[in-house]
């Protein structure tokens, strides 16, 4: 099995991480997890609620808070520099400055964690103030607006506060508060489960597109292994705490090696014959 996607180099890797829940019995909810995540690739982690998903994504995001410890294991962040970082080596002050710039997360249920006394503009240029605070309150403005308009909401918008969008927009906000400061890595945790399914393609679409011109690399976290297959370049399956399968989406389709991975596989609805089709279909359209 190959460690990468191909051509990208790798910009984080992971090695046999092991998460567990200091509670009185222990939890081990991630067991000696390992892989690399290539440069500018979508890698989807599947795996039905409460295989470990959400936790393996704060632990590598040093998010995680106790009754969880990360046992053992290494995480190294490759930067644009050629420069390694050792993610369980940063102090508190340095992993700030990491994380958002170099590597953001949108949480689970993210679109209800945005402020509601402030207006979209003012949370997006917060992110600005706090790690790009040379720039002029003008280039913020346009950086707010020009965020907003490539995860497809009107810079109008700007001055609307949370309850006055959709739920497909404010969770279109938080990817874009996700990519204003242009990180290299983006974890999303779940991002469209609470909406309904033809929002949740347009934003599924959307990110694609954004990764072809952006280039940014995701880890795309969903129990719903079928709409990965629609958005991945390679695919990790989780079950109870261990990645069991890890591969490219056309093998993981074609030949799954798990009877796990199977059954997961076992609800695509094969409205085409063939995977993706219904996302990819003008992304990866010939010139
Ligand atoms: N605070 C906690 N204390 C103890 N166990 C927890 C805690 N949070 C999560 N777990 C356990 O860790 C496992 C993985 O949970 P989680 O990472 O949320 O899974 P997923 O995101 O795949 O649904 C589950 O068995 C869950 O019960
Ligand atoms: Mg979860």
């Amino acid at each position: 099995m190959r460690a990468d996607s191909g051509d990208g180099h790798p910009v984080l890797t992971v090695e046999d991480l092991t998460v567990v829940y200091e509670v009185e019995t222990p939890v081990t909810a991630v067991k000696e997890a390992s892989f690399t995540l290539a440069a500018g690739e979508i890698l989807g982690l599947a795996g039905e609620s409460g295989c470990g998903k959400t936790t393996l994504a704060y632990a590598i995001n040093r998010l995680h808070k106790p009754p969880a410890r990360i046992a053992s294991g290494r995480i190294s962040f490759h930067d644009r520099d050629g420069e390694d970082i050792d993610l369980l080596g940063l102090d508190e002050k340095r992993l700030r400055a990491f994380r958002w710039s170099q590597l953001s997360m949108v949480f689970q249920g993210a679109m209800n964690a945005l402020n509601p006394v402030l207006n979209i503009r003012a949370q997006l240029e917060d992110v600005l103030i706090e790690h790009d605070p040379g720039l002029s309150r003008a280039e913020r403005r346009a950086r707010a607006a020009d965020v907003l308009r490539r995860v497809g909401v009107d810079p109008l918008r700007l001055v609307s506060y949370p309850h006055e969008l959709s739920g497909g927009m404010r969770q279109r906000v938080m990817i874009a508060m996700a990519m204003i400061l242009q990180p290299q890595v983006m974890i999303m945790d779940e991002p469209t489960t609470a909406l309904d399914v033809v929002v949740q393609r347009d934003i599924l679409r959307e990110i694609v597109r954004l990764r072809d011109e952006l280039g940014f690399a995701v880890i795309f976290i969903t129990h719903d292994l079928p709409l990965l297959l629609e958005i991945s370049d390679r695919i990790a399956v989780m079950l109870r705490g261990e990645i069991i399968e890890l591969g490219t989406a056309d093998e993981v389709y074609r030949n799954p090696r798990h009877d796990y991975t199977r059954r997961l596989l076992g609800s695509f609805p094969s409205l085409s014959g063939s995977r993706g089709s219904f996302i990819r279909t003008g992304v990866e359209e010939e010139a």
